[in-house]
């Protein structure tokens, strides 16, 4: 019989309005909608193979050369969902094989490491849905897709996008309303331009999902930022991205990072993903804006103390040459202090 293969590639995204908080955990259902920047396919990005034959035994997976047992309940309703969907295709057309029938071998690698705050379950999980869809040739559009990489982690919905994504809470209990959608490709501002800080790769000391069921069940500072902050700051954001408004933009990410890691103290107990180079960093980026008079670099941290800065190429000298003034001589960085990224025009 037949081996039918297919792969993709998913860059990693970064948002610059945090997603933090589900509704309901077995659909990854968040509290608030978020906006992310999704990278270049070139820097930190998973690439995924799939092959399905009828000669093979059961679902596999390897990641990173290593084989995994396919237990994680998120990774098996990505499965069924995308074998559901081609079912449906099959049942309508008789003379396509029927791939849904048949087990999956899957090949997973990432060229950065695993689950340090570097949003490696989101790149991931995007590539993982991608490949299977163009394996059964699905005729879904990325939106559709991106309900099912949802499930695998909240974030991967927006990695099927490239550019600048905004992932939708919505309201129905379903969750077929909450979906990733593009606000704005790379190419409409193609100025922009994110380095990350690589302080660790360590893996990260509460894992999402339980850092957010701890949040949402213990910090009153966190009904505040779901139901006054993050609404208002998800449309004020989605204009500096479309009028191309860096210090607008900066701003609001960079205050969106803070309450988030807020959110994250006020949890009970407490909840810490910054360091102490994490807080030189922010310390050294306001430094900057004030001495430039104006806001031309932004931070942002998801759960790890890694950073990730936006400004734009035309101050990339006086950035760059500010990070490496400051932090060179400072302790914790794993490597490399700065590795300068692009963004990508194709999330998938
Ligand atoms: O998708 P998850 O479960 O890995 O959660 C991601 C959470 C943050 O990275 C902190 C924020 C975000 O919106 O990506």
């Amino acid at each position: 019989m037949g081996v039918y293969t297919a792969s993709a590639t998913a860059p990693v995204n970064i948002a610059t309005l945090k997603y933090w908080g589900k509704r309901d955990k077995k659909l990854n259902l968040p509290t608030n909608s978020s906006i992310s920047v999704t990278l270049s396919q070139a820097d930190l990005r998973t690439h995924t193979s799939v092959a399905a034959s009828s000669d093979f035994h059961e679902d596999k997976l390897w990641l990173n050369d290593k084989l995994e047992s396919i237990k994680s309940e998120r990774t098996i309703a990505c499965l069924a969902d995308l074998r559901k969907l081609r079912k449906e295709m099959e049942d309508q057309k008789s003379d396509l094989p029927p791939l849904s029938t048949y087990p999956l071998h899957i090949v997973s690698e990432n060229n950065f490491p695993t689950a340090a705050g570097l949003a490696s379950s989101a790149a991931g999980f995007a590539a993982l849905v991608v490949a299977i869809s163009r394996l059964y040739q699905l005729p879904q559009d990325m939106s559709e897709i991106s309900k099912i990489a949802r499930k695998g982690s909240g974030s991967a919905c927006r990695s099927l996008f490239g550019g600048y994504v905004a992932w939708i809470m919505g309201d129905l209990e379903n969750g077929e309303d909450s979906k990733a959608v593009e606000i704005a490709s790379a190419e409409h501002w193609p100025e922009m331009k994110a380095a990350i800080l690589v302080i660790s790769d360590d893996k990260k000391d509460t894992p999402s999902t339980t850092g957010m069921q701890s949040t949402v069940a213990s910090s009153d500072l966190f009904q505040w930022r779901v139901k006054e902050v993050v609404p208002r700051r998800f449309e004020e954001m989605k204009s500096s991205i479309l009028e191309k408004d860096f210090a607008k933009f900066g701003e609001l990410t960079m205050k969106d990072s803070n309450s988030f890691h807020a959110v994250c103290l006020d949890s009970y107990p407490p909840i810490f993903y910054l360091n102490d180079t994490s807080k030189k960093i922010i310390k050294l980026i306001h430094n900057l804006n004030e001495t430039e008079n104006a806001i031309i670099a932004a931070y942002t941290f998801d759960a790890g103390p890694n950073a990730v800065i936006y400004y734009e190429e035309k101050n990339e000298k006086k950035v760059l040459g500010s990070l490496y003034e400051h932090l060179s001589s400072v302790s914790g960085w794993k490597d490399s202090l700065v590795n300068e990224l692009n963004l990508t025009s194709d999330g998938s």
